[in-house]
């Protein structure tokens, strides 16, 4: 009987024991294993704009236990909503797994209205007032646009209102204009002809053109696409390219460099007949490469300017190379870079400067590998015919 008891208490801490190993085993292989274990992190904000530019492996904020396997790739952010992106990650095991990382694409920027801010009509006679308004997202969302404020036609007045654009995804845009109803005898000296359109340029700067003078981000622009009026006149170089000019000329003659102005400010009519001249011995087409239609050169606005030998024997000279250098720290860009001719419209002019400020002429610049303002403000230079 007293063996029986022992025999048993013997097989109870045999079992006992064998569980404990069993537990130990078990315990230790979970703790190696989650120590092991692939540890994913991703970014907590997914939700990216339309066509921003984002990069699949972006959205992995740290990997523990893992190795990224997936090259860099854009991800295609041109569609609306919920979106997978795969990330290749090999474990410390070695197997290589499929991650997915859901991102919502969604359209947060509002939309931009191109508009007059003022527009006339007399009284009883209703004018379309989403005539000439244009509306532009960066989406392919319908926008609507209405006229939030009082007015009447058959009233005379001065009606304060505003175009609203709304896109589906309730992104609102909202632009203040003015709408003049004027008694009929006195239409000819009362409608006034000084509105201002307004418009957005495809990289988000925003500009106007009043008086047949753009400017955008407080640049007056001038190329095929934007025009001067022929009335524009300073007379010779604004006084602050003038002085910037004369900078750059004296610290480039300090190291012995020559470099002196050729061509300055150009009226309307020189500007034709130095055109009409190119056109005769070169024809319009080939004029067009390298001479701006009257109303179209920066030389107009006498804020541009030539230097020295006003051909293609100036590219590579020492002036033409001290000039492309530091021509931004004046203020000046060199206006129609080398292989930019599908931006500006026009060969490469070693010569022509345009005065923009020290603060633009860096950025375009860009360490020497120069940035067209086109390209900047993200406009055309083409003309319309
Ligand atoms: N040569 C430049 C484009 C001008 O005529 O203004
Ligand atoms: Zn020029």
């Amino acid at each position: 009987m007293k063996k029986k008891h022992k025999l048993n208490k013997k097989k109870i801490i045999l079992v006992s024991f064998v569980i404990f190993i069993v537990l130990v085993l078990c315990v230790g292989g979970y703790i190696f294993y989650d120590s092991k274990r692939l540890k994913v992190k991703l970014v907590n904000d997914r939700l990216v704009n339309i066509n921003d530019e984002v990069y699949n492996i972006d959205y992995i904020k740290s990997v523990k236990n893992g190795t990224i396997i997936s090259d860099k790739e854009l991800v295609d952010t041109s569609v609306l909503g919920k979106k997978k992106i795969k990330i290749k990650i090999k474990n410390y095991f070695d197997k290589i797994k499929d991650y997915v990382c859901e991102i919502e694409v969604v359209d947060k920027q509002e939309p931009s209205i191109e508009y007059s801010d003022k527009l006339s009509t007399t009284v009883g006679t209703e004018i379309n007032l989403l005539e000439g308004v244009k509306v532009t997202d960066n989406s392919n969302e319908d926008i609507e646009v209405t006229i939030e404020g009082e007015y009447d036609f058959n009233k005379e007045g001065t009606y304060e209102l505003y175009y609203v654009a709304k896109d589906s995804s309730g992104n609102t845009s909202k632009e203040k204009f003015i709408l003049e109803v004027v008694k009929k005898k006195e239409v000819a000296k009362n409608i006034s002809n000084d509105s201002t359109k307004y418009f957005t340029t495809s990289k988000g700067f925003r500009g106007y053109t009043k008086n047949g003078i753009t400017y955008i981000d407080g640049v007056l622009v001038v190329n095929k696409t934007y025009s001067i009026p022929s009335t524009y006149y300073t007379g010779d170089l604004t006084s602050e390219t003038r002085s910037n000019m004369n900078n750059m000329f004296a610290d480039a003659a300090s190291i012995g460099l020559n470099i002196y102005l050729s061509s300055g400010f150009r009226s309307y009519n020189t500007q034709k007949s130095l055109y009409n001249n190119y056109v005769s011995y070169d024809g319009k087409e080939l004029a067009d490469t390298y001479s701006a239609r009257p109303g179209h050169s920066e030389h107009q606005t006498g804020l541009a300017f030539d230097v020295n030998q006003i051909d293609d024997t100036f590219i590579g000279t020492p002036e033409a190379i001290w000039l492309s250098d530091n021509c931004w720290r004046y203020g000046f860009i060199l206006r129609y870079p080398s292989g930019k001719t599908n931006e500006t419209g026009y060969k490469y002019e070693s010569w022509h400067f345009r005065y923009v400020g020290t603060e633009l002429a860096k950025k375009l610049y860009n360490d020497g590998d120069w940035i067209t303002l086109e390209s900047y403000f993200g406009i055309t230079s083409t003309y319309g015919d």
